[in-house]
């Protein structure tokens, strides 16, 4: 049972690879150790905008099936073979499935951990706190996003800082728009989250998405005036904040991918992809 006895998640085991259908195109960077560097732009004609929002509909309603089977005992493993199935049965790819090793269709981050935790055999309890975050390829493109669910009943301040760091993804969407630099997206949300004194993590970000999965243009969530990129219309990355109960430092297991909280505080994240257009942005992963 990979807990310890305080409660603290521990590696558990992880599952064979599953496969998909030789039909469905890979993105260039699976069964290579990485991505090529992405040369191109952040900046999207209306057409493909169209197409990573249609990826972004896949990884969304990809969500919605692992949320219906969110329960005391079911294995992380459970909610990857459901995401894995719905994002295949629709023609897309996984994109995190043999991206940079990471052996999964989905990043299943609980409790104590930031992101990137790899599904597997341990059990969601009452209570736990859960980040699912699915990238869908199709049609050459990437649509990206995550949501924190509580199983079952949370504690009051479980509750708080899942819907606080929801409201501060919509704060952080508020603050787009073109002529602004991103850094005005990441001031937004420290200072909404600040009010409640919770940790906001740094070593993690936004980022461009769309041909390629990470594009090289970075969104911070907190106030960072070197992140001075400018907005432009039909530019598309993600914002995805990451909000804790404790501090922001944080550690990687060493299957190289796991983050928690280096205080194992608990910590929440809500993710989406958008593009910016002349009033402000338009989210690209809804259902
Ligand atoms: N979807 C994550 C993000 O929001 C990236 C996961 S990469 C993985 O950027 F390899 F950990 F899956
Ligand atoms: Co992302
Ligand atoms: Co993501």
């Amino acid at each position: 049972m990979p807990r310890d006895s305080n409660g603290t998640l521990t590696p558990g085991r992880v599952s064979a690879q599953r496969p998909v259908p030789a039909s469905i195109p890979r993105p260039e960077y699976v069964g290579k150790k990485g991505p090529t560097p992405y040369t191109g732009g952040d900046v999207y004609d209306a057409e493909t905008v169209e197409l990573i929002r249609a990826s972004g509909r896949i990884a969304s309603q990809a969500i919605d099936a692992v949320e219906a089977a969110l329960r005391p005992g079911v294995t992380t493993d459970e909610l990857d073979r459901i995401a894995h199935e719905f994002v295949v049965s629709h023609d897309a790819y996984p994109s995190t499935l043999g991206y940079r090793g990471f052996p999964k269709s989905v990043c299943t981050s609980v409790n104590e951990v930031v992101c990137h935790g790899i599904p597997d055999d341990t059990e969601l309890v009452e209570g736990d706190l859960i980040n699912i975050d699915i990238t869908a390829f199709a049609n050459g493109v990437h649509g990206d996003l995550n949501r924190t669910f509580i199983v079952g009943e949370g504690a009051p301040e479980t509750v708080d800082l899942v819907e606080r760091t929801r409201e501060a993804l919509r704060r952080g969407i508020k603050a787009v728009a073109p002529g602004r630099e991103v850094n005005v997206i990441g001031r937004a949300i420290e200072s909404y989250a600040k009010r409640f004194g919770y940790g906001v993590v740094r070593d993690y970000t936004g980022h461009g998405v769309g041909r390629a999965f990470h594009s090289g243009l970075i969104i911070p969530h907190y106030d960072a005036p070197q992140f001075d990129d400018v907005m432009e219309v039909g530019m598309v990355f993600t914002i995805e904040p990451m909000l804790t109960l404790g501090g922001i430092e944080a550690d990687v297991w060493s299957d190289d991918w796991t983050v928690t909280t280096r205080d194992k505080s608990l910590t929440a994240q809500f993710e989406h992809t958008l593009v910016v257009t002349e009033r402000g942005a338009d989210i690209l992963t809804l259902s």
